[in-house]
């Protein structure tokens, strides 16, 4: 794993240049140095070789192999040790395809209701940003990043919920990579979990923000709905004289929603406060390549 760095800068927004986004010096060395190199160098082990290495020159049709064969589009179980890859080799190949792609989109979606977040963040000293499915801290990272810059006196409080070790151990080391700048971080593996640490102290105070992120998660194939939703439906009541803020993203394919319609339903009292449902923009790829995407979103409130 590579050591805590000196990232100042790091909080810089990435560059939004004739609407494509391009990371800044200190992000850019962040992903080369936690996902391209690692994946660029990893050792020759015979999976690696034949899912891999044997791959390299065969372009496009590598790319959909990776991310639709072994990723299944990100719906992979990252902690099955089944298949092909172990668990940690493909979380990599999962940072490689999917996480700046992923941290960009959080971005646009901070950025396109910014006036909404720092709202609700004005009045407050604390955040407590539980991101069930965090990946490997996709959305923490541009959250953070977001929140240093436009409601600095803010502190973060971060819950990573991950049912894969592997990617809680990546999204760990992307927390000691940005070192002294960045946030108390907790590790929950089953969600079922929550209540019992939002019962403490040390992660939520009165008058804390909450934040409920469920970036590129609720399409998972690894996902009990309806046992989440319980969880949810008891304890959000809990903490109901709180602002609560729920976000939503995923892909533009209407299968992928029908999850977070079945969700929505179960939260009337929560409404929508997005300034739109739906994100595009153009980035620029970790091989320098321009890239466009779209992207569903949603921002629902209790106040
Ligand atoms: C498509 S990835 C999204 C990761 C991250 N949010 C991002 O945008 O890069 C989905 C994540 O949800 C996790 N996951 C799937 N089912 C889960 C469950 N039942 N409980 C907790 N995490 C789960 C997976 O391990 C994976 O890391």
């Amino acid at each position: 794993m590579v050591g805590v760095q000196n990232l100042s800068g790091l909080f810089d927004w990435p560059l939004c240049f004739n609407g494509r986004y391009e990371l800044r010096n200190n992000l850019k060395r962040l992903f080369t140095d936690l996902v391209v190199t690692p994946f660029n160098e990893h050792s020759k082990t015979p999976m690696w070789q034949a899912e891999v290495i044997d791959f390299i020159d065969e372009g496009d049709k590598v790319r959909k192999y990776h991310r639709e064969v072994i990723l299944d589009q990100g719906r992979t179980d990252f902690s099955s040790t089944e298949g092909k890859l172990p668990p940690a080799d493909k979380v990599l190949m999962y940072c490689k395809y999917y996480m700046l792609m992923h941290f960009l989109s959080s971005c646009r979606l901070f950025e396109e209701n910014q006036q909404f977040f720092s709202n609700k963040a004005a009045s407050i000293q604390r955040i407590t940003f539980i991101d069930f499915g965090c990946g490997p801290l996709t959305s923490g990272l541009s959250f953070q990043i977001f929140a240093r810059r436009f409601f600095p006196n803010c502190k973060t409080t971060y819950l990573a919920i991950d049912r894969a070790s592997a990617m809680l151990d990546k999204a760990r080391d992307v927390n000691i990579y940005a070192g002294g700048y960045f946030f108390p971080f907790y590790k929950i593996q089953d969600y079922n979990q929550l209540p019992a640490r939002l019962y403490n102290h040390r992660y939520i105070i009165d008058g804390s923000l909450l934040i409920l992120n469920f970036c590129y998660f609720l399409a998972a194939k690894t996902l009990n709905l309806n046992d989440l939703i319980k969880m949810l439906k008891e304890e959000l009541v809990k903490h109901k004289d709180h602002t609560i803020v729920i976000i939503y993203q995923n892909p533009v394919r209407s299968d992928f929603h029908e999850n977070w319609k079945i969700f929505k339903s179960n939260f009337p009292e929560f409404k929508s406060f997005a300034t739109s449902n739906r994100l595009a923009f153009e980035y620029q790829t970790l091989d320098a390549m321009s890239h466009g995407i779209e992207v569903d979103c949603d921002i629902l409130c209790n106040k």
